[in-house]
């Protein structure tokens, strides 16, 4: 795995096992090559769940940071890096005989929560790895998300992408009925 570790994945794949009961779909916002992508996929189709899987990237990589993005640390994370096509991911999905996922291409900012989102969410893995992103992200799938449902935001905490953890802090000041659990860089989202 590129930008997930191998225990990072275990947990994403562990939590959404435990939401596949709940109403709704999965959606992974920053999906890159689709790697993480695939897993989810197989999940589903092991438990032979009839949740469909939504993919969301620009398949432009990252846009322009903003000031809660800076870090010395994290300088290799320029504008248009992470650029990978929209083709890889579906030729992935093609080689793997797995259901297709929705794939929407474009950035998050430009998504239009009522056609381009499901109408419900049961998981949601969040890696769009900066603050603009990530704040984003939680806007679109927090109205959708079941009561049971989860969210992982990857990043919480790496001081390479700090803005990550600043929108999720930011989230929760706001959002007195969600509470935070973190493990490894993954930070997850429940209902109270
Ligand atoms: C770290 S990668 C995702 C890795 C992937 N989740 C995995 O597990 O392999 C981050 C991705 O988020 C995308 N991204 C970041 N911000 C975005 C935005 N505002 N709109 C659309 N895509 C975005 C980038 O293009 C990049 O492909």
């Amino acid at each position: 795995m590129e930008q997930v570790t191998k225990q990072e994945t275990e947990e994403i794949l562990r939590l959404a096992e435990k939401v596949l009961s709940a109403a709704g779909d999965f959606v992974e916002l920053g999906c890159y090559k689709g790697e993480t992508s695939l897993l989810l996929a197989r999940l589903l189709k092991a438990h032979s769940s009839d949740k469909r899987l939504w993919l969301y990237d620009s398949f432009a990589g990252l846009p322009e940071k903003t000031v809660e993005d800076a870090s010395t640390a994290g300088e290799q994370f320029k504008a248009g890096e992470l650029f990978v096509s929209k083709r890889e991911v579906v030729e992935k999905f093609k080689r793997s005989g797995l259901p297709f996922p929705v794939i929407k291409k474009g950035f998050f900012e430009d998504l239009d929560p009522a056609a381009d989102l499901p109408s419900n969410v049961a998981f949601a893995f969040c890696d769009g790895d900066l603050y603009s992103s990530i704040k984003t992200s939680l806007k679109l799938v927090v109205p959708k998300l079941a009561d049971d449902g989860i969210i992982v935001v990857h990043d919480y905490n790496n001081p390479e992408l700090p803005g990550s953890s600043r929108a999720v802090d930011e989230f929760l000041r706001a959002h007195a009925d969600f509470r935070l659990a973190q493990k490894h860089t993954l930070a997850i989202l429940t209902r109270r």
